[in-house]
């Protein structure tokens, strides 16, 4: 099915093993990232720090579902337009790095439709945007710390119907919310925790850095997997956003 070469036997081993197809796409993922790839559990949630790679792991993620199970609808959710669209644009580049193995039917800002009949698509979330989106088999929350509780009950239905695979992925975002609630007490959900620390593309002195200038609750919140109290902050949510820079430069910017 590629358009570049690869022989049987690689395609083969990469529709079986997503751990190969992160490999194909040019990535050495981190230890994290290789049990998620290997992971069969269809309720998964992981608490990462900030640029540890959560995106790009739904983004490989998502790919191969499309790319090997003809007829899968993806839903990736995400807070904000700005979010879907970095998403959507991981997806995007990996698929055009591959050589469109499949070809396209539809490549459009925030969807693309494969011609074995699977479809991306990418949204911001909220509860309106899925109403319509039925039968999904992976349905993945990038952020979903920040995404509404009330978009989180009605998929759950959805997927109940479906019987498909739901992924949250997140930084914390303060003792609240379907993710805190999950992460802290749902039932059923394979867990991944992974701290600054255990990402070798964040050097030390990079986060002492962080830690030396960011609020201390701040810095557990981004770099430490903590949910932090929100009762009695000191700081407003709107000083915490102005506090974050969207984008940790410049450290990384391998395979983008
Ligand atoms: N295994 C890997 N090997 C090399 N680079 C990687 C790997 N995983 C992620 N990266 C790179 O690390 C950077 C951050 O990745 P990504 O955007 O997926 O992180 P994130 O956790 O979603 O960040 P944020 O918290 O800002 O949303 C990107 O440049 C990405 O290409
Ligand atoms: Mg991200």
């Amino acid at each position: 099915m590629w358009a570049v070469v690869v022989s049987l036997a690689e395609d083969l081993t990469l529709a079986l093993d997503r751990l190969a197809f992160a490999k194909r796409l040019g990535l050495e993922p981190d230890p994290w990232q290789e049990d998620l790839l290997r992971s069969t559990s269809d309720q998964i949630l992981l608490n990462c720090s900030r640029q540890s790679g959560k995106s790009t792991m739904t983004a490989v993620i998502t790919l191969h579902r499309a790319l090997y199970h003809p007829d899968s609808l993806i839903l990736c959710l995400a807070p904000a337009l700005r979010q879907a669209q970095e998403l959507f644009g991981k997806v995007l580049g990996f698929y055009r790095d591959l050589g469109r193995p499949v070809s396209p039917q539809g490549e459009r800002k925030l969807s693309l439709e494969l011609e074995n009949g699977s479809r991306i698509v990418t949204l911001p979330g909220s509860e309106k945007t899925i109403r319509g989106f039925s039968g999904t088999s992976l349905l993945i929350l990038d952020e979903a710390a920040r995404v509404e509780d009330e978009l989180y009950f009605a998929v759950r239905p959805m997927l109940a119907v479906s019987g498909g695979a739901l992924m949250m992925l997140s930084t914390p975002y303060g003792k609240r919310g379907v993710f805190y609630e999950e992460w802290s007490g749902g039932h059923g959900w394979e867990r991944y925790e992974v701290p600054a620390s255990q990402c070798p593309r964040i050097s030390e002195e990079f986060l002492e850095e962080e830690r030396a200038s960011l609020p201390p609750f701040i810095f557990r919140q981004e770099y430490e997997c903590s949910f932090e109290e929100t009762e009695d902050q000191v700081f407003t949510t709107d000083m915490i956003d102005r506090a974050v820079t969207d984008e940790v430069q410049p450290l990384f910017g391998t395979g983008e």
